[in-house]
């Protein structure tokens, strides 16, 4: 070992993953444990908060040893702690920081809390890859649609944003009221693969709002009025077309959105993160527009787009090697 390796600990609890993570000198995955809630939520057809904080009690402690052995680091090695405090669910939040703070205090090593949203787009430095800065990254989660600038590490700025559901939000929303199941993303993505995505033309809102927000809301509500219409016609539902084309809308709009904005910054590197990038004709219509308009792209591999604690312990590094460090009194935040 060389003697200023840097270990950061990293933990992820702001929704319903619990995740720890051990990250090598900012950018070598020592170990990555993720323990999902996705089966005890599904029933519920989304994420129950009282009982998302309730799980991440009981995962915590065992995510955290296995994320330490798997990595064959001992906790006295590890430089720093990296946790989310925001945004999340509070619950969930509290259940991470607290069991970091007092992880921290035990060792006498510093507490750094991470922003989820950054952590997303820092996802992207993990298993060694450069990126040239400035670069513009498009987040696109369940609770999040976002484009932030990021002019350089840890210097971000948000440029546009969600007006009402995020792009995840709505895929969840549209499994949700068709009864398919969740989370929605991975669901109808299977059944977008043998349906025509022409078949159906929903709107694409604020393509031409001449600012870089986006909206959701109203591509779901088509959604549903396509539905009923049908139901009310007597029409047999098309599902694979109606999930292929309502896809096709958010991958649409987020290219549109995110070309608008490359364009306006003059920025020539779009970094892509969130569970929704894991999509599969997403990564593919970004990687042949963006190759067609001469802009370099970067996806996490699909396991580090979803929530992770990978790139928790990537975000913190970052923040360590710059001296930012929390004290012992920060709170989480939700929004
Ligand atoms: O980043 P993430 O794991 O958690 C949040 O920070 O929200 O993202 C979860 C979201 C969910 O809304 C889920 O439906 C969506 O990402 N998602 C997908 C896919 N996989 C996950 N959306 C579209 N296609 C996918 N393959
Ligand atoms: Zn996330």
């Amino acid at each position: 070992m060389v003697k200023n390796d840097i270990y950061i600990l990293g933990i992820e609890t702001s929704c319903d993953e619990t995740s720890c993570a051990v990250i090598k000198n900012g950018r070598q995955v020592l170990s990555n444990i993720v323990a999902s809630q996705m089966e005890i939520h599904k029933k519920y057809g989304g994420v129950v908060p009282e009982i998302a904080s309730r799980e991440h009690m009981k995962n915590i402690f065992i995510t955290c040893q296995e994320a330490l052995s798997s990595a064959k680091i001992p906790l006295k090695k590890i430089s720093a702690i990296a946790v989310v405090n925001g945004p999340g669910l509070k619950g969930s939040l509290l259940v991470g920081l607290s069991f970091a703070k007092a992880v921290a205090f035990a060792l006498n090593k510093p507490l750094i809390g991470v922003n989820h949203i950054e952590a997303h787009i820092y996802a992207n430095l993990l298993n060694e890859k450069q990126i040239a800065l400035p670069f513009i990254s498009l987040i696109v989660s369940g609770g999040h649609t976002s484009l932030i600038l990021v002019r350089d590490i840890g210097e971000i700025s948000i440029i546009g944003k969600t007006r009402d559901d995020a792009a995840g939000e709505a895929f969840d929303k549209i499994a949700k009221y068709l009864d398919l199941g969740y989370p929605g993303g991975p669901i109808i993505e299977k059944l977008a693969l043998s349906g025509d995505r022409n078949a159906i033309r929903f709107p694409r809102p604020l393509t031409n709002s001449g600012n870089n927000d986006f909206s959701f809301s109203g591509l779901k509500t088509a959604v549903i009025y396509h539905v009923l219409e049908e139901k009310k016609q007597m029409n047999e539902l098309k599902l694979p077309d109606l999930c292929a084309s309502f896809q096709q809308a958010v991958i649409d709009i987020l290219l549109e959105k995110s070309l608008n904005a490359l364009h306006e910054y003059h920025i020539d590197t779009i970094v892509l993160g969130g569970g929704v990038t894991a999509n599969e004709s997403l990564r593919k219509a970004f990687t042949q527009t963006m190759k067609k308009n001469k802009i370099e792209i970067h996806f996490p591999p699909k396991e580090l787009c979803t929530d992770n604690a990978a790139m928790v312990g990537c975000t913190g590094y970052y923040k360590y090697i710059k001296g930012n460090t929390d004290t012992f009194d920060i709170d989480v935040y939700t929004g």
